[in-house]
């Protein structure tokens, strides 16, 4: 899988409803985590653990850097899963250097996620909402989970504000609504 895949190279015909001048949203790269991350790692986490939010739930506080990224590798592969996980990408949102955000691509669907959660996740950090950052990492994101192979559907709770204008930025119609508010894309 590439490593990164910035907007220029897209070639899965994701676009968002965003036109006009280039902004700070342009520069963002989705990307696994690399060997020199864990400080921009541990910050994001902070932030966002901090917020009331799980977050790479996969991550033991202590773990040696090269063993967590061994165990994203092996999720990648599918290998030491835990019992009903599939495999999955990690991925986290690159601006110059700040990682922003985070996202997740489960490689096929359980009848769990089909009912919530779906191929992807995403997460901006609290700092940095509202500035088209969610909308550029799940844009992205949908052009890896392309080159997977997959064909990503989405869920979303009707009440997410904020994900639903990701969704709808990235070109996502509603398929179907539950009765208690989760909305298929
Ligand atoms: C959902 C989330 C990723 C949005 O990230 P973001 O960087 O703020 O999103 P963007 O700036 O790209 O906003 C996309 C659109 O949604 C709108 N939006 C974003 N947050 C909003 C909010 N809280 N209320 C109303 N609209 C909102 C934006 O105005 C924008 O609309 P536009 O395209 O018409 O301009 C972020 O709020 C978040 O991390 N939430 C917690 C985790 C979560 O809910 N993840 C999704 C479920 S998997």
């Amino acid at each position: 899988m590439a490593e990164m895949f910035p907007k220029s190279s897209c070639a899965c015909g994701v676009t968002t409803s965003t036109s006009g001048p280039m902004t700070k949203a342009d520069h963002l790269i989705v990307r696994t985590l690399r060997p020199h991350d864990e400080e921009a790692f541990l910050e994001l986490r902070a932030a966002i653990v901090n917020d009331g939010t799980a977050f790479a739930k996969d991550y033991q506080p202590g773990i040696a850097w090269p063993d967590y990224l061994l165990v994203q590798d092996n999720a990648r592969a599918g290998v030491g899963l835990a019992a009903g996980a599939v495999p999955y990408t990690f991925l986290v949102a690159d601006l110059g250097g700040v990682l922003v955000g985070s996202s997740d691509i489960r490689h096929r669907l359980t009848e769990k996620l089909t009912r919530w959660g779906g191929h992807i996740g995403y997460i901006v950090d609290p700092r940095h909402r509202q500035r088209g950052y969610g909308t550029e990492i799940l844009r992205q994101t949908l052009c890896l989970a392309v080159g997977l192979g997959i064909r990503p559907a989405l869920t979303c709770r009707a009440d997410n504000a904020g994900s639903r204008g990701v969704i709808h930025a990235c070109g996502g119609v509603v398929s179907a609504q539950t009765h208690d508010g989760i909305c298929s894309y």
